[in-house]
């Protein structure tokens, strides 16, 4: 059940160090990351004001079956996707979790998103959980190119195997990628500490590993919004990830904990 909520900076002051002992005497961290995280980098969310499955229909961008029928469509749609990440830069957020990953002996980070802000940021032991849009794959082979700044040009969607070059991320019906998740739910169930931030948490299988794999771990979920996990953390910051994260790295640097 949950211990505590924090509500504003009056609030932030006794949780955050908390959060922060917690992590200084962890012997593992693993974070999970959704879209949230890189909302103050510019990039919209899913399901937020905004989001882009508010605008979007998710049947035709994000499934092996809207591709099948318009591969024009969503290659256009990931082209300029593509193009926004390359415009955005990793935030205050993401730099923290980065340099969190420098104080920590065994750190995981996995992430739902597919913007490589984390990489960029400097994060290292980083599992993409939903692939990444920095390369393409083959629908019919194992061929993979590099998916380039600009995108993939439209008349170069036919692969020459016969098979159709398409991102290489996850689809909804799809599978996660089995390395990635072994990695992900082996780093979730064996961390001391389990950060949350910026994920509705409704998306499986990526969301069980915020408190399905591990009883024992302290979980604390940075999100300005509650989430279908709030009632079950043991501490809630409802704060943004780039004013939250970088005051609990601070508070680790300093020793402020308690
Ligand atoms: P959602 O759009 O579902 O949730 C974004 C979350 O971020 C919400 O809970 C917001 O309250 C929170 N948020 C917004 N701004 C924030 C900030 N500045 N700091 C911290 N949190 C903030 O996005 P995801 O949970 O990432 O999957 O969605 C999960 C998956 O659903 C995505 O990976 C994608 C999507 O369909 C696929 O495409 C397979």
């Amino acid at each position: 059940m949950a211990e505590a909520y924090g509500t504003g900076w009056g609030t932030f002051q006794t949780l955050i160090p908390n959060v922060a002992a917690a992590l200084r005497q962890a012997k593992s961290v693993f974070v999970l990351t959704g879209s949230g995280i890189s909302a103050e980098s510019g990039l919209p969310t899913f399901r937020g004001v905004g989001g882009l499955w508010r605008t979007h229909r998710v049947e035709e961008l994000a499934s092996p079956e809207g591709f099948a029928r318009d591969p024009v469509l969503v290659w256009t749609w990931y082209n300029e996707r593509k193009g926004a990440h390359e415009g955005a830069q990793p935030n205050a957020g993401h730099d923290a979790l980065a340099q969190l990953e420098r104080f920590s002996r065994d750190f995981t980070l996995a992430t739902q998103n597919v913007d490589s802000l984390h990489l960029r940021a400097g994060s290292r032991n980083v599992v993409e959980l939903h692939g990444s849009l920095r390369e393409a794959r083959c629908t019919h082979c194992d061929a993979r190119r590099p998916f380039e700044a600009a995108g993939l040009p439209l008349d170069e969607i036919a692969h020459s195997c016969g098979g159709r070059w398409r991102p290489d991320i996850v689809w909804f019906g799809e599978s996660l990628p089995a390395a990635a998740w072994q990695r992900a739910r082996e780093a979730a169930s064996r961390a001391d500490v389990i950060l949350v931030v910026g994920t509705s948490a409704v998306v499986y299988p990526a969301a069980a590993l915020a408190t399905n794999y591990n009883r024992a771990a302290f979980v604390a979920e940075i999100n300005p919004e509650p989430t279908p996990i709030s009632d079950r953390v043991a501490c809630t910051l409802r704060g943004s990830a780039a004013d939250v994260l970088p005051r609990i790295v601070e508070a680790i640097s300093r020793d402020e904990t308690v």
